[in-house]
């Protein structure tokens, strides 16, 4: 395996048009395979993979162990997530890699004898992990859907961890800035924050206990995570440092393998089907419910009022729903068919005043039971308030040369996730924070509120925002798209979708449009910064409120071009990711 580079895809990067923020303005295009990840590093170790004759999924899963390696804040063997397949031959799935809660942990397990909230222990420190997923989902997509051995595919993640690799300038960043917390456990401070030493751009980050781990995953396969010496130095930390995770949780871990959710929708003279993401991502429901909606709408684009007023209408509904109904579909039962039915959404749309904004405090979630649907059983479950999630997560993008595609998000769910890392050099995912730590309170950090059927359980996963998603055009493959960004990961997913298959956006045009966000409750609308005021003025005069932000969302598209077949790599120019193709 040659050593990887980055700066490899630069020139290609760099010679594209730029805009005047310095955002490329067009596409990466390439005929055979396209990659777009967070980092350049984890791009090219997929693309070496497809140019070895690796398939769209091994490349994904050489992608996804390299960004454990050179992406320490979401890319992670510690953590959880989703993949959705698309094979050329029409063939789709979903690979639900999800944490689980530990057998040892309780509804109330982070609430205080006082009835508070301990605001850390559900994000920092080793109560916080939830029974980590990647390992178990990636070996299993590459035995269902791969072509190549598993050391093959794991090679170049290390040969990073193992070699090192020099350290960017954002990742110095959040090393300094992530450096209080991290420092508060002796094996994050010893690797990333070089003993207290601090790394500096251009350092070379070399991961030897990672690296070691890497090689026996790659020898032992996941049994090596779940029962082997991995699982041992992992429950040995846990039981030392007040984690709950157990040798019986590891053993019982089961990555799920879903049925994909599927909806067509008929736009500018085509036919087009989403894949996307079941339960337990709420995403791909509240994505299809929003669609559904916004079938109503002719949009034009995002400096027009009536346009963001629509969408934001929309998913305030969508996410009243989220929080009523969308939990872990193996223990609650999810209207999934109810509130993706074009009927109910009828009905909902119907409440949308085209002026004026409504307010949460009226606008609740509906009864997606009725409307063309035999009634569930399910109940209008009892609505809890959770705390949000940080920043940070990872979507990657694949095509290959045959057209098989995969769309994968996984994540620690915090940057960093708990921060606290194993011994055996991987960091722990916070991801118990995903489930509703304490009724009625209101959230720290995103504000999202959730069902009581998303209550923390031994066994159950915790209810997700990611929504890996394909799109298809006219029956062939046109668009692989996802984001990170907690429940903004909704919006960002679609808005591409829509700025690509609506608006009829060029690619990278269509990740680089300025995002925004509602999610019921707080009753706002979260903007990004590029909006002009003049939008935001007559969004307030139509009763919005309104919020800025800096960035929202990371998404890593492909699409393909309809005329050629060609693959356009669209990587967010909000971080350093790199589209990278042959
Ligand atoms: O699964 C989820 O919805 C969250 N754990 C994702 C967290 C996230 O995206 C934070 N990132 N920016």
């Amino acid at each position: 395996m040659p050593p990887l580079v980055r700066g490899q895809a630069a020139a290609e990067l760099r010679d594209r048009p730029h805009d005047a923020q310095g955002w490329p303005s067009q596409a990466v295009r390439t005929s055979h395979g396209m990659i777009a990840t967070d980092e350049e590093l984890g791009s090219e170790a997929g693309v070496e993979i497809l140019k070895r004759g690796g398939n769209a999924v091994d490349a994904a899963v050489a992608v996804a162990f390299a960004l454990a390696v050179v992406e320490p804040a979401a890319g992670n063997i510690g953590g959880g997530g989703f993949m959705l397949i698309r094979l050329a031959s029409g063939k789709t799935t979903f690979f639900d890699y999800r944490e689980v809660a530990p057998g040892n942990a309780t509804r109330d397990m982070y609430i205080g004898k006082d009835g508070k909230l301990d605001e850390e222990a559900s994000v920092i420190g080793y109560r916080s992990v939830a029974v980590p997923g990647t390992v178990a989902g990636l070996t299993l997509a590459l035995k269902s859907y791969g072509s190549m051995k598993l050391a093959d595919v794991m090679a170049p993640a290390i040969h990073l961890a193992q070699n090192g690799f020099p350290i960017s300038k954002r990742l110095a960043h959040e090393f300094e800035e992530e450096g209080s917390s991290l420092q508060r456990f002796a094996v994050s401070r010893r690797i990333f924050l070089n003993d207290g030493k601090m790394f500096q751009p251009g350092d070379t980050l070399r991961q030897p206990e990672l690296a070691a781990t890497l090689k026996r995953i790659a020898r032992n396969g996941a049994a090596e995570f779940y029962g082997g010496e991995t699982a041992h130095t992992l429950v040995d930390d846990m039981s030392r440092l007040g984690g709950l995770i157990t040798l019986d949780d590891l053993a019982k871990y089961q990555p799920k393998v879903r049925e994909v959710l599927r909806a067509k929708f008929d736009s500018n003279g085509h036919a087009w089907e989403v894949l996307t993401s079941p339960p337990p991502s709420s995403g791909g429901v509240a994505i299809i419910e929003a669609m559904n909606m916004l079938q109503r709408v002719p949009l034009k684009g995002w400096d027009d009022v009536d346009s963001v007023h629509m969408v934001a209408e929309v998913m305030r509904r969508v996410f009243a729903d989220r929080a009523a109904y969308l939990a872990d579909p193996d223990y609650a039962n999810v209207p999934v068919a109810g509130l993706t039915d074009p009927c109910y959404a009828n009905e909902v749309f119907a409440t949308v005043d085209p002026q004026h904004a409504s307010s949460s405090k009226i606008i609740k979630a509906g009864n997606p039971h009725t409307c063309g649907v035999a009634a569930s059983n399910a109940t209008f479950p009892e609505t809890l308030v959770s705390l949000g999630e940080g920043p940070h997560t990872t979507h990657f993008s694949v095509v290959d040369a045959a057209g098989n595609a995969v769309a994968s998000t996984y994540t620690l769910n915090d940057s960093y996730g708990s921060h606290a890392t194993s011994s055996a050099g991987f960091l722990l995912n916070d991801e118990m924070d995903d489930f509703t730590t304490q009724p009625g309170v209101p959230n720290a950090l995103f504000g999202l509120v959730q069902s009581a059927a998303n209550a923390i359980a031994p066994g159950h996963r915790p209810l997700s925002s990611m929504t890996p998603t394909i799109l298809l055009r006219d029956g062939k493959l046109s668009f692989v798209t996802g984001s990170p960004g907690g429940p903004t990961i909704i919006s960002a997913t679609l808005l591409s979708i829509l700025n690509w298959m609506r608006l009829g956006m060029e690619p990278q045009a269509a990740i680089n449009a300025p995002r925004f966000h509602h999610q019921w409750l707080p009753d706002r609308i979260l903007m990004e910064g590029a909006f002009p005021e003049s939008l935001e003025s007559a969004l307030n005069a139509r009763g919005h409120a309104t919020h800025r932000i800096g960035h929202m969302g990371l998404v890593n598209a492909v699409a393909i071009d309809p005329a050629t077949g060609d693959r356009l790599g669209a990587a967010d120019p909000r971080h350093d990711g790199a589209a990278v193709g042959y």
